[in-house]
Order: structure tokens, then C-alpha cells, then sequence
């Protein structure tokens, strides 16, 4: 699996704490850096591509450059799974059209919502529109595999708002959804603002909504945020929840392979000079990662297989009834979704 990281924005949304900047000078010199870093692993064989951001899609041309790098020095599997996001505003069907030729085969495109007032409130750079005209884009450019994703609980959002930005997912019809229920980060504009957001209670019910919904459309729940048409299940996101090995390229990329985690500089600047590229070197413990396994695994609604592991931390979770043995598999139960985070803390190291 290849993660690669485009860290720039048209602009900044609201409530988004992920690594990016809007400055377009250094576009070319990251673009470089990046070619140089996919050449350094030549030869390399995988299964899925993930270019993801930020938006790729911001960057146009020099976006094709870096497909062109990855075809031309890493080995893609038959089949591979090879995904750029993008967001509304950025794309065309000019580029769509150039990324399929390039043999990109699933495109992840960020719709948050389809009520204009509700993308203003987060500060995104498009309208409900212009989602339309892009999922119109996506398709006449060939691609049968996209997702959008969508927030939950945002600023202004109500039931009858989500039910028209579900209905606008039926017209589209995708064969895959994500929905996030909004985190309010500290060191965003949303941290520090008074926010009309709806409360605990209703972001369960959009939750259970939204699922629902999805799930009469055949997009069926596959990880706690994650909806896809039988065979759209996304290959890269369920390695990650499977504990597979990864390289991440790119300013601020996370890397996981031979026992170790690597790290390469979030600041743009050091990534184009060459610092910091997987020079914070992490190795994990055996206990660690078994201890990741269940974390990441019981994200899937499938969980992981179980015979009798920790104990100590499985045990009281199943009392509480978070969690359930089914077939030898252990998994969330739905109360256990409600407040996941907390059963993922019992699998933190110690
Ligand atoms: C890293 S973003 C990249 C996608 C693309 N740049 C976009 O904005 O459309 C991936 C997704 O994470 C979600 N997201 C980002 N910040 C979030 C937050 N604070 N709370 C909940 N979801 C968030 C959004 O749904 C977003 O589409
Ligand atoms: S949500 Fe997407 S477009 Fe908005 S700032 Fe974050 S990465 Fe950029």
C-alpha cells in the first residue's frame, strides 16, 4: 500500500485540523521533492495507490506529473486499487479524463453536504451545485468506483437538512460513502467559535439515520464510518484498519513497515530541502501491535478473529455490553459504536 501526501488547499475550511497550506509557490519545488521520493522506491510492488490531501486536486497538472512517477517507477499490482482525492471546485472532466487514461480508478470526492448554508458555515470553497456538476464530471470521465464523503453534526445541520443531502446521494447514486461526525479541534477557527451545533443526542440519530438510509440504497455499513456497494469496499482504507504495512510519501507521511513506524517532517519547507524523511524511526513491540490490531480491526463492522486475547480488557467491555463474540470473531456491538473511542482507549499500550 502507497499513501502520498499533497499538502496545499485552495483554502483553509473551518474546522479542518489535517496538514495543509495554500501557498501555490511552492508547488512546483513539492511536486520535485515528491517525484524524487517515488523514484527512491523504485521498483516496488503494491496493491493500492492512495493520493490524498489536503486536495490533490488543487495542485491540477502537477498532479498528473506525480501519476506519471508513479506509473513509471512503482509496480502496480493487476487490479491495483488506485484512488486521488478530490474536492468540488478543483476538478473538471478535462483532468478526470487524464487521471483515468493514467490508470486512476476511484476517485474520493469531499461533499460534506449538499445545503449551501451548512458548506458556508464550514467554510468550503463550493456549493451544492457545483458537487452535482463535479459527480457529473466523475462519471463522464469513465470512473464506475467513487466515494463522497459527508459530516454529521455540523453547524446549522438538522434532520430534515441531512434528509435533503441524503436524498441529493440517491440521485447520485455512488457506490461508496463516508460519513464523519464532526470533531471540533483545538487550533482550528471552529475551536474558538460560538457554533450552533446540534447535540449528542441528535448526532446519534443523523448517525442512525444516515445508515439506515444508506444501508436501503445497498450501501452497506463496513467500518464505523464507511458505507459501500457490495465489491466497493475501499481496498486501501481496509488495509490500514487490517494492520497491513504501508509507505507514505510526502511532507508529514506516516510509514509502517519491517516492525517499524516511520515519520517524514510535517513543514513543507524541510520535506523540499530533504529533511526529516523517515528519520523519526519508531519500532513496535510485538504486544504493540497485536494491541493495534484489535483497535484498527474493531473499526470493521466484520471485527477481528478472536481466540481469547487480552482478556483483562476484552472481558469487562463484553460485561458492559460493548463488545460481542459472534463466530469467532469479536466486534462492537451497537452500543459499543455509540462510544467507540472509549473501547479503543482499553486498547492503548501501557
Ligand atoms: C483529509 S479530508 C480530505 C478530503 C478533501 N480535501 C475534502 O476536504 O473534501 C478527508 C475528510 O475528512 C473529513 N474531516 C476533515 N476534518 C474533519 C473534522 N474536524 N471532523 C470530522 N470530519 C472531518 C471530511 O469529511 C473530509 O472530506
Ligand atoms: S477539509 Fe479538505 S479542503 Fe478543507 S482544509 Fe481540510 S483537507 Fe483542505
Amino acid at each position: 500500500m502507497i499513501y502520498i501526501h499533497i499538502p496545499f488547499c485552495v483554502r483553509k475550511c473551518l474546522y479542518c485540523d489535517f496538514y495543509s497550506v495554500t501557498d501555490k509557490s511552492l508547488y512546483r519545488a513539492y511536486t520535485d521533492a515528491l517525484i524524487k521520493e517515488i523514484e527512491g522506491i523504485k521498483g516496488t510492488e503494491t496493491n493500492t495507490v492512495y493520493i490524498g490531501g489536503g486536495t490533490p486536486t488543487a495542485i491540477g497538472n502537477y498532479l498528473l506529473e506525480i501519476v506519471d512517477a508513479v506509473n513509471k517507477n512503482l509496480v502496480l499490482s493487476e487490479n491495483c486499487e488506485f484512488t486521488v482525492e478530490a474536492n468540488p471546485g478543483t476538478v473538471d472532466e478535462k483532468i478526470l479524463s487524464s487521471l483515468y487514461k493514467k490508470g486512476v480508478n476511484r476517485i474520493s470526492l469531499g461533499a460534506q453536504s449538499f445545503n449551501d448554508n451548512e458548506l458556508r458555515a464550514l467554510g468550503r470553497i463550493h456549493t451544492s451545485k457545483e458537487i452535482f456538476e463535479s459527480c457529473d464530471a466523475i462519471k463522464n470521465a469513465g470512473f464506475s468506483n467513487f466515494s463522497l464523503d459527508l459530516m454529521l453534526a455540523t453547524p446549522h445541520q438538522t434532520m430534515e437538512s441531512l434528509e435533503y443531502t441524503l436524498s441529493c446521494i440517491e440521485k447520485i447514486n455512488p457506490p461508496h460513502v463516508s460519513a464523519y461526525s464532526l470533531i471540533v479541534e483545538e487550533g482550528t477557527p471552529f475551536y474558538d467559535m460560538e457554533l450552533n451545533l446540534p447535540n449528542e443526542d441528535t448526532e446519534r440519530k443523523m448517525y442512525y439515520y444516515a445508515s439506515d438510509f444508506l444501508s436501503k440504497l445497498g450501501l452497506l455499513r463496513y467500518e464505523i464510518s464507511n458505507f459501500a456497494k457490495e465489491g466497493f469496499e475501499s481496498r486501501h482504507n481496509c488495509g490500514y484498519w487490517r494492520d497491513e504495512e504501508y509507505i507514505g510519501l510526502g511532507a508529514g507521511a506516516h510509514s509502517y513497515y519491517g516492525g517499524a513506524r516511520y515519520f517524514n517532517a510535517s513543514d513543507i519547507k524541510s520535506y523540499i530541502e530533504g529533511k526529516g524523511r523517515k528519520e523519526d524511526y519508531t519500532p513496535i513491540s510485538e504486544k504493540e501491535r497485536k494491541l493495534e490490531l484489535f483497535m484498527l480491526g474493531l473499526r470493521m463492522t466484520a471485527g477481528v478473529l478472536y481466540s481469547g486475547e487480552f482478556p483483562e480488557r476484552v472481558n469487562p467491555l463484553i460485561e458492559k455490553g460493548l463488545l460481542e463474540i459472534k463466530e469467532g470473531r469479536l466486534r462492537l456491538t451497537p452500543r459499543g459504536t455509540d462510544c467507540a473511542n472509549l473501547v479503543f482507549m482499553e486498547f492503548l499500550n501501557d
